[in-house]
């Protein structure tokens, strides 16, 4: 049956989009971000550009997206405001180069600024589907990300339906948009494979303005396979995991794993599934990465709930060729859901997030490198790390070969404050800061996490530091970023 929707090219749609325009895309990672139009924006914009007409846009995704949004848009100078979250390296050069006005924010959070409007009017909401019937169902593919609330507020409405995405993908979703405050509901989730939305979006058909076919299938990227350095950060964490279900203190079902993005959260929980101490698991998280989708057959990784699915291409096949299996298995929610603060509080998430640098008092930067260079954004990590259970931070203890160290005095940027912070992990060991005191949390972390070539100099930071309830030496707290901004190495 034909749809009651204007039918065209993606070029054509993107003559609908105009300068200095508010423009809200799906994607979530690469999973469920759009392709074509952007594409075709991109390519008007440099046509613009040439004539010398200005050509911008203010961009709204779920999250990170692929190629096509933030790498494209970004390359043609396409984007002049960006939020919440990006992971692209020309994206990242335009925003630290002062070009692109960048907005960093908690993923859970950005569904309701869109809501309320605290970015202003939404012009046009660009979204890959599977299905949209002429009521406004709108099948969503491969993420959820903030869509249902884009399609919600968002004056006009492009569709790209993407016919390399299997329909079948939508029997995951479960969408809700929770009630406006002061009269949300409490979220009734007592279980991380529990449903309670639809499996469809909704949108007023009369906003659709265009209807776009593509056929391509989400731009992932590869993963790297683990390497030494992450087994030796996963071995700890299995441990560590393992004696505090053998103490008790993590029940003997254990809890939902929330896993943050990267190679290393990648590797760790493949440590984890391997390891026989921990018994099968759920996950309760943001993103689902091929190492745990992998520990589904097995019975390993019992279900996740994920906000999208950033899987191989193998994977994304296996999951059309047998939906039966995988869509009781798998939940996909929308970002106020998946990373929900009240839902992670509730099922008493275990967090493991990613660090960029730690501090001697377990703060932690996630973002921005010597505090002033964003590498991709808070992401999901703030919205686990505060409301876990158990809240873990991993990374190598040195980068670049040496030259950075992760473990320095005093975080150049916090993301996540040492009150959200339970536990650091590198490749070195782990140290767990429950209970302990600034003085004795500072050499917990210096002996047990730092790289062995800074440690004298950490600790004889803190010797010099005067006496206080945190000690620090506010002359000298910035030495290490000092020294590598000068010389490209904190060694000086
Ligand atoms: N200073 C400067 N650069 C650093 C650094 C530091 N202290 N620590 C790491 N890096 C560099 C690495 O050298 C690497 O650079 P390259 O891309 O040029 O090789 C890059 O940062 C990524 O580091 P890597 O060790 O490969 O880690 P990763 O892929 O696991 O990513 C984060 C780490 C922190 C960048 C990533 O996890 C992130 O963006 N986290 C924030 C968002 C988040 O946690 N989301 C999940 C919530 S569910």
């Amino acid at each position: 049956m034909s749809l009651p929707f204007p039918t065209m090219t993606a070029p054509q749609a993107a003559e609908l989009i105009e300068h200095g325009m508010m423009v809200a895309m799906s994607g979530f990672t690469p999973a469920g971000a759009v392709k074509a139009v952007p594409r075709a924006i991109a390519d008007r914009a440099e046509e613009i550009h040439e004539a010398g007409e200005p050509f911008q846009i203010r961009l709204l995704t779920g999250a990170s997206t692929g190629d096509s949004v933030d790498e494209r848009l970004a390359e043609a100078q396409a984007v002049s405001w960006r939020a919440p979250y990006q992971s692209s390296r020309a994206m990242r050069k335009r925003i630290n180069a002062g070009e692109v006005d960048f907005v960093d924010m908690h993923l859970s959070h950005l569904p309701q600024s869109v809501m309320f409007g605290h970015f202003g009017e939404i012009d046009v909401a660009i979204i890959e589907a599977t299905e949209v019937t002429a009521d406004g169902k709108v099948y969503l593919s491969t993420s959820v990300g903030a869509s249902p609330t884009f399609l919600k507020k968002a004056k006009k409405v492009i569709i790209e339906l993407n016919r390399a995405q299997s329909r079948d993908i939508s029997d995951m979703a479960d969408i809700v948009i929770p009630n406006r405050p002061p009269n949300r509901l409490s979220l009734s989730l007592n279980h991380p494979l529990e449903r309670i939305g639809k499996k469809y979006a909704e949108v007023d058909p009369s906003k659709i303005v265009a209807i776009v076919e593509t056929d391509q299938p989400d731009e992932l990227g590869g993963f790297t396979a683990s390497d030494e350095l992450s087994e030796k950060i996963a071995g700890f964490v299995v441990e560590f995991l393992s004696n505090e279900l053998a103490s008790g203190r993590i029940p003997s079902s254990f809890l939902p794993l929330q896993s943050g993005v990267g190679n290393v959260a990648n590797a760790v929980t493949a440590g984890v599934g391997k390891s026989p101490d921990i018994p099968d698991f759920f996950m309760y998280t943001e993103v689902l990465q091929p190492a745990p989708f992998a520990l589904m057959r097995s019975g390993r990784l019992r279900g996740a709930s994920s906000c999208g699915l950033t899987l191989l291409p193998e994977q994304m096949q296996e999951i059309a060729d047998d939906i039966e299996f995988f869509r009781d298995r798998i939940v996909l929610r929308p970002q106020e859901i998946s990373n929900n603060p009240a839902a992670v509080r509730q099922l008493g998430v275990i967090a493991m997030n990613t660090a960029l640098e730690v501090d001697l008092y377990g703060h932690v930067n996630s973002t921005h490198v010597c505090g002033q260079n964003i590498m991709n954004g808070i992401g999901g990590s703030g919205d686990f790390a505060r409301n876990s259970y158990l809240s873990m931070f991993v990374c190598p203890s040195v980068a670049k070969g040496g030259k950075i160290s992760a473990i320095v005095p005093l975080c150049s940027h916090t993301d996540h404050n040492e009150h959200s912070v339970h536990v650091i992990v590198t490749e070195q060991g782990l140290a767990d800061l429950r209970g302990l005191a600034p003085a004795e949390r500072a050499r917990t972390i210096i002996d047990n996490c730092a790289h062995p070539m800074y440690r004298d100099y950490l600790h004889k930071y803190l010797d010099n530091s005067s006496a206080a309830h945190i000690r620090h030496d506010l002359q000298h707290c910035f030495d290490l970023h000092r020294k590598l901004m000068e010389s490209g190495s904190m060694l000086g």
